[in-house]
């Protein structure tokens, strides 16, 4: 059966037809894969069955993969794939809502953000696979940051061209009241500065805000608050957004240098859901 992508007809993103992740893809294959990635921004992969192993080497093919520290995070004790889930690894059951490192990612991936820009070097790519997804909820939902720069008034590009933000991964729990992570965690993966506006390849510019953002350079804290919610509502509005309903067997990869997502709300408490991501290293630092 031929590859053949099928871009979504109301929104951005494409469906891809025709690839079995299981096999090994052909050079041909995967380059109308990447140049899809590239076109699309959000793939959509359905009926997929792949082990960890499949899920790790097809991931490669796009360039180096981000570990993740924490044993309880990943797949089969693998530092590159990671568990999104509220189910606890160990005991099989639904963990604690209460549970403070489960409540931070929870409150973390619930608000619009872009994967691992608080690393001095954000990523390129990540890519979920749905293992469990509950009966109703637990959507993803992703929004063009490059479709939404683009369509900012010319005094408003010029008002932000320059800014700086910092991103950090503490945020969430301090604007939660959450308590912080020990010293030595926060210290490997200190605050970090990046633009505001990023170029991207093809010569257009991307919006790099989300919950990793702890405030922009040169303003005070409510200025800074007031200019972050205002970008962030602009480029949710519906006509920069695709929500993805997940099936059993969905493997979806986003381009984390043109999109935000948000992981919408399912009955925590009582509905299973887990998805394995592997996540791809970006080329570099923005600045
Ligand atoms: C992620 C993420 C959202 C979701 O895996 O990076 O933000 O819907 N997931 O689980
Ligand atoms: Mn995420």
């Amino acid at each position: 059966m031929p590859v053949e992508i099928c871009p979504f007809k109301d929104t951005f993103g494409a469906e891809v037809q025709g690839l079995d992740l299981s096999r090994d893809i052909s050079d041909a294959d995967f380059k109308i894969w990447s140049d899809a990635f590239e076109t699309h921004a959000v793939l959509v992969f359905h009926d997929q069955r792949f082990t960890i192993d499949q899920h790790i080497a097809f991931s490669r093919r796009f360039g180096d993969l981000e570990d993740f520290p924490d044993p309880k995070d990943q797949v089969n004790g693998i530092p590159c794939v990671i568990r999104v889930s509220n189910i606890d690894k160990y005991t099989g059951d639904i963990k604690p809502v209460e549970d403070i490192g489960h409540k931070s990612f929870t409150l973390g991936t619930s608000a619009w953000h872009t994967d691992s820009t608080f690393r001095r070097v954000p990523s390129k790519a990540s890519l979920l696979y749905a293992v469990e997804v509950p009966p109703v909820g637990g959507d993803t939902l992703f929004a063009n940051m490059a479709m939404a720069y683009e369509a900012l008034s010319e005094d408003k590009k010029a008002q932000i061209e320059k800014l700086i933000a910092v991103h950090d991964f503490e945020v969430t729990r301090r604007r939660h009241s959450l308590p912080p992570r020990p010293k030595a965690v926060q210290e490997a993966v200190p605050p970090v500065r990046q633009p505001l506006v990023r170029p991207l390849e093809d010569g257009r510019k991307a919006l790099v805000i989300g919950s990793h953002v702890d405030h922009i350079e040169g303003m005070d804290a409510e200025e800074s608050q007031e200019l972050l919610d205002w970008l962030t509502d602009w480029a949710t509005q519906p006509r920069f957004v695709y929500r993805h309903e997940w099936e059993v067997g969905d493997l979806v990869m986003w381009d984390n240098r043109c999109t935000m997502h948000r992981a919408g709300s399912y009955d925590l408490a009582h509905h299973r859901r887990l998805l394995h991501r592997t996540t791809v290293a970006g080329d570099g630092p923005l600045i």
